[in-house]
């Protein structure tokens, strides 16, 4: 028997709403005949209580402290999976086999170099640009140089637009550090892995040989996973909003990057190493957590809390894990920042004021000390989490493109404004 919700009317009439059931996770009440039947919205700001879409992509549970990406545990494709084939996950709904990765590799791999004229964006920028500035400013401008990958009708070619973007990004996100740096862009190599070749281009400089070192690499290629979706947060409702209207495959991600650039979501990363070293020493934690809880201060404990995890972020704990490796494996294990980070994490933990708000670390607490120690630089690493985040945001897309329930994003409001009033001639106001 099919489910019904029953909304009691002030007029004291009683209206009926389906309610849907999804394969796992809360049912929803189907309310988009509410509006038409009744005159009357409903209101949700910051949508704590709405799903916008149904999706097949990535599933959170956020009370447990589960994520699953196309039903696979997120802990078991960051051990069994490299970033490429956690892409074609995403974007096919199944892991690939040999013949397939292969085949997929090839396809990414060579789409890695950019127009050279793109080299000339660069350029108009100030070099202490923040990198994001730079990221937002050349993947909007894509959609100038690939024209033959605009039909969002056309499957081929967002077929074309999804390589390209997956491809790019790399490159784009490692001119984005040469040119802030002063450096000659360094160009992709074919028989580099994806995440090698991204790390080439970031460090390698033309007056030495560059090796790369395969614990780092996976590290990052570890980073890139845990990154790589997390179904209906800000930047990928963006993305789904921008594309609704049907604007072109690189405009949508660029709106992405831009929403991702936020302290509150992508520069969350970015704000937890600050914020750490705000504090400097484990000694000055417990007025650090005095300045969080008052609050007139405004402090946050940036990296900690989630509006969906009510328990420990699982790609937090995973993040930790390979905090961890790469310190040991750099000899950084007594890191000042991982240690003070560890320390900041028990005291929260054991606060009352973060138990009881369900305040846990979330991706980007321990996110940036890793990327720190791999030689990114903090303004580095909201560019690095929209270069994991990209396929996410294509693959979400593209399930939003073909959607049938699917229509331009249009909320509504609840009006407080000023009534109809006239205008006055300007020497009476
Ligand atoms: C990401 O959505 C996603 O999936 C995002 C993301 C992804 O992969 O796409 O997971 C990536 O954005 C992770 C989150 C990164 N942001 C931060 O680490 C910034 C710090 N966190 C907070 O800004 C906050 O926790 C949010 C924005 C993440 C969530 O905010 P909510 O869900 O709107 O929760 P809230 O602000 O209503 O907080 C509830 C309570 C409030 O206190 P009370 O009013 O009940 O007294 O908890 C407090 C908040 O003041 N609170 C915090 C806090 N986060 C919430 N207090 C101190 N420090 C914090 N970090």
């Amino acid at each position: 028997m099919d489910k019904k919700a029953t909304l009691k009317l002030p007029d004291g009439g009683n209206i009926d709403f389906p309610v849907l059931s999804g394969s796992v996770g809360p049912d929803v009440v189907d309310i988009r005949a509410l509006y038409g039947k009744t005159g009357v919205f409903t209101y949700d700001p910051g949508f704590l209580s709405t799903a916008s879409c149904a999706s097949t992509i990535t599933y959170i549970d956020g009370d447990q402290g589960v994520l699953l990406y196309r039903g696979y545990p997120i802990e078991q494709l960051a051990v069994h999976c490299d970033f490429l084939e956690v892409c074609y996950l995403l974007l096919k709904g199944e892991l690939p086999n040999q013949k397939q990765k292969d085949e997929f590799v090839s396809m990414v791999t060579n789409h890695t170099m950019v127009h050279d004229q793109i080299n000339r964006f660069f350029t108009g920028f100030r070099r202490d640009a923040h990198p994001m500035a730079v990221l937002v400013g050349v993947v909007g401008a894509l959609s100038a140089f690939y024209h033959d990958s605009l039909d969002i009708s056309d499957q081929r070619h967002r077929e074309v637009a999804a390589f390209r973007l997956i491809a790019k990004l790399p490159t784009l996100v490692a001119m984005a550090y040469k040119y802030n740096m002063g450096q000659p862009f360094v160009y992709p190599r074919n028989e580099l892995s994806y995440t090698a070749n991204f790390m080439r281009m970031m460090f390698a400089v033309p007056a030495e040989d560059y090796r790369t070192n395969e614990v780092l690499v996976r590290a990052l290629d570890r980073i890139f996973i845990l990154h790589a979706d997390h179904e209906q947060n800000a930047s990928t409702s963006t993305v789904r909003l921008s594309g609704s209207s049907g604007a072109n495959p690189f405009a949508c991600i660029a709106a992405g990057i831009a929403c991702l650039w936020g302290p509150a979501h992508g520069g969350a990363n970015e704000a937890a190493l600050q914020m750490l070293d705000h504090i400097g020493d484990v000694s000055k934690i417990g007025e650090f957590i005095k300045q969080v809880k008052d609050k007139n201060s405004g402090v946050k404990l940036m990296g900690f809390g989630h509006r969906v995890y009510k328990n420990y972020d699982p790609r937090a704990k995973l993040m930790r894990e390979t905090c961890y490796e790469v310190l040991e494996e750099l000899g950084l294990n007594n890191d000042r920042l991982f240690k003070l980070a560890m320390a900041l994490e028990k005291i929260a933990l054991e606060d009352d004021y973060f138990v009881s708000r369900k305040l846990y670390p979330n991706v980007d607490f321990y996110s940036g000390i890793v990327q720190r120690a791999l030689g990114i630089p903090v303004s580095m690493f909201t560019c690095i989490f929209a270069l994991a985040r990209t396929v996410g945001w294509i693959a979400q897309w593209n399930e939003m493109i073909v959607d049938p329930d699917q229509k331009i994003g249009r909320p509504r409001q609840l009006y407080k404004g000023a009534t109809r009033r006239d205008v006055l001639p300007i020497d009476k106001r």
